[in-house]
């Protein structure tokens, strides 16, 4: 089984004390979860690649790129230059194939994503070509919303599919995620837990994400 990783989302950090925020959680974490918005593929507007550039001055963590924007393919360069470790695009984005080849090309880690209005069928396609497969559980634009828990339908798809097939593709779920519903994401099949504000939006977010490791490594075992 692939070792569990847990992916703050520092959508729900403070804008103001990155860094800080960063240095807390550091020792218990795996990645780095960066949420883009560019206020047109949603409805809000987050970081971009000056941000993450910053960002990679001040960490040596997989800097985790979802890319939430309408156009993807004019800031791929933007984000691998900034120093992204991986780049996720929507399936809804379009032109997946091609994104996930110039991804590629740029020396970054692959990730494909839906929405959970989205059909499982539209990313098993990709599957054998990208490295992670993150399945929302919102729909996507904001932090702090209630997890969906039908969408472990589709991760319990992606884990069959990834198993039959020997793919490398690492499972992630993304949006509400807590201590109380890692355990059922980690039965289904998750192997990267990102969480938002369950994460910094406690009192000690290094506690919350060794809880939100406990839970999951409980239920995988
Ligand atoms: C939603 C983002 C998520 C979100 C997670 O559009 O992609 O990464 O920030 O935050 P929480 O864990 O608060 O739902
Ligand atoms: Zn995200």
């Amino acid at each position: 089984m692939r070792p569990l990783k847990i992916a703050p989302s520092l959508l729900a950090a403070d804008f103001a004390h990155l860094a800080d925020d960063i240095a807390r959680v550091a020792d218990d974490v795996d990645w780095l979860h960066v949420d883009a918005m560019d206020g047109h593929y949603v409805p809000n507007l987050s970081i971009g690649p000056p941000v993450v550039a910053s960002l990679r001055q001040a960490t040596d963590l997989y800097l985790d790129c979802h890319l939430m924007v309408a156009n993807p393919g004019s800031l791929l360069e933007m984000f691998a230059e900034a120093g992204a470790d991986g780049i996720t695009v929507h399936v809804e984005a379009g032109d997946t194939a091609g994104l996930i080849e110039r991804i590629r090309g740029l020396g970054c880690r692959v990730g494909l994503t839906l929405e959970p209005s989205t059909p499982f069928a539209a990313v098993v396609p990709f599957l054998d070509q990208i490295d992670t497969l993150l399945v929302m559980s919102v729909k996507t634009g904001f932090g702090g919303q209630a997890f969906m828990p039908e969408v472990l339908d589709k991760v319990r798809s992606a884990r069959t599919l990834i198993d039959e097939g020997a793919l490398p593709c690492e499972i992630e779920i993304d949006g509400g995620v807590k201590a109380q519903n890692a355990a059922a994401c980690a039965a289904a099949g998750v192997d990267v837990i990102v969480a938002g504000t369950a994460i910094f939006g406690a009192t000690d977010p290094a506690a919350a994400a060794r809880e939100i490791r406990a839970n999951a490594e409980a239920a995988r075992s």
